[in-house]
């Protein structure tokens, strides 16, 4: 495997070709937000947070898409970066209806972390305050497009890790939406295994455990790391099991 040598924040670090920015800051023990990135999941690149700096370059760049190259230098936490990142944050809250204090999630949800993490403490836009159903027609889980933040993380889970393909986005831009099935309520999806990755996965309230209070979910996106280092090691893969276990 070719090492390659970058400069991060002004020190030097390896890395492994081909590995991205993001991962091999993160190897190195610093750090980029991150909201719409996922280990595990497909890079979608829609969140913006992750943005760096290049030296050489007037242009912003996404971490979780931008692979390591030999000399390269790279900058994660500038004035202009923080900016962005706090406009991004803004721009999300605006966009919908975040109302904490009411919402599942409160105390545990990683767009009210990241917020605070960031030092947002006003919001500098016009609140849209979009009128937005709930789908609450799944046995067990309850979908609230009023905290969607639109990450994708529910797609690629659901079609990456357990093999359905039950969400989709509809509309484009401001009126972009997540929809199951071909917009069918989710309770009637018919390829859905009700497996909850989708839910764990999410990082606001959109999706819910169903009688889930305020401040009452909690999830757990690392369970998906488990489930993949599962898979590689073949422990779910039913025949090797069985030997193993014969082996045994
Ligand atoms: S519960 Fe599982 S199968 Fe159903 S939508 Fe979520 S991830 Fe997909
Ligand atoms: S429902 Fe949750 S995981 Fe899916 S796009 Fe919206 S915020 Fe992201
Ligand atoms: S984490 Fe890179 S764009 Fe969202």
């Amino acid at each position: 495997m070719t090492v390659v040598t970058l400069t991060v924040n002004d020190e030097l670090i390896s890395a492994n070709a081909g590995q991205t920015v993001l991962e091999a800051v993160r190897d190195s023990g610093g750090n980029i937000p991150t909201m719409c990135h996922l280990d595990g999941l497909s890079n979608y690149g829609g969140c913006r947070l992750c943005l760096i700096e290049l030296g050489g370059s007037p242009k912003l760049s996404p971490a979780c898409f931008t692979q390591v190259q030999e000399g390269m230098v790279v900058f994660t936490h500038t004035d202009r970066l923080i900016k962005y990142r706090k406009m991004v944050i803004e721009l999300l809250l605006s966009e919908r209806n975040h109302i904490c204090a009411v919402c599942v999630m409160n105390g545990n949800c990683e767009l009210q972390a990241m917020a605070a993490e960031l030092g947002v403490d006003n919001v500098r836009y016009d609140y849209l305050s979009p009128k937005l159903a709930m789908d609450a027609s799944h046995e067990l889980f309850t979908l609230d497009h009023n905290r969607c933040i639109l990450c994708r993380r529910c797609m690629r889970a659901c079609d990456e890790i357990e093999g359905s393909h039950v969400w989709d986005i509809s509309g484009r831009g401001i009126d972009s939406m997540v929809i199951t099935g071909l917009n069918m309520p989710w309770g009637e999806s018919d390829v859905c295994t009700k497996c909850g990755k989708c839910v764990q996965v999410c990082p606001t309230g959109a999706l819910s455990k169903k009688g889930s209070s305020v401040a009452e979910m909690k999830k757990d996106p690392v369970c998906l790391r488990w489930v993949l280092d599962g898979r590689q090691k073949g422990i779910w893969d039913y025949e090797k099991r069985a030997t193993r276990l014969a082996q045994v």
